[in-house]
């Protein structure tokens, strides 16, 4: 729910089960070639989350997939998809609350691959870091892409699953990502 995330749904966007599959393929295959890395904010803080995304240096990258670049085509090409991630959080692993501060995440167009719902932990929004007891908004997350709003006060805390997404990140605020879909000026369709 705006503020926090904004729906689409899967069919409007171009969005189907099959890369829904494919790229929950190539998740548990570079997990399986020990891919993933820590997540460190520009703070300098570690937490429990993993990704897999740009390769400086060696080895492949999220955009050596071909499901990668087809997952990026999904939007308009005067827009820049400023990264393309593979997301990890291991069973219990947990994020605590914070704003991201990375500007190219602003908003984070979020595909959920695995587990399936209701077992997907849900995304906890809180009003402020002053309020961080009590989540003012809780995302279930069904079988539908959202795009989250990480310029508020957000965490997961993970349950026994071992949870996986994808995520094309923007540095456009979530209130004009959705301005531009309403005006059918974000997706290709
Ligand atoms: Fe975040």
């Amino acid at each position: 729910m705006y503020p926090y995330v904004e729906y689409f749904d899967p069919e409007e966007i171009g969005y189907t089960d099959l890369m829904k599959q494919e790229l929950l393929g190539v998740a548990k295959q570079v997990d399986a070639e020990g891919r993933y890395r820590q997540y460190v904010s520009l703070g300098g803080y570690t937490n429990q989350l993993e990704y897999f995304g740009l390769q400086k240096h060696t080895g492949i990258g999220a955009d050596d997939f071909e499901i990668t670049q087809r997952m990026r085509s999904l939007i308009q090409p005067q827009h820049k998809v400023e990264a393309a991630i593979y997301v990890k959080f291991a069973p219990r692993a947990r994020i605590a609350p914070h704003v991201d501060d990375h500007l190219e995440r602003s908003t984070c167009l979020t595909f959920p691959l695995a587990p399936e719902p209701p077992d997907f932990a849900p995304t906890l929004y809180f009003k402020s870091m002053d309020d961080i007891v009590k989540p003012c908004y809780i995302e279930e997350w069904e079988n539908r892409p959202g795009a989250l709003n990480t310029r508020e006060v957000h965490a997961v805390f993970n349950n026994e699953h071992l949870r996986y997404s994808f995520q094309l990140c923007f540095r456009i605020p979530l209130k004009e990502f959705v301005e531009l879909h309403r005006r059918g000026e974000m997706f290709r369709g």
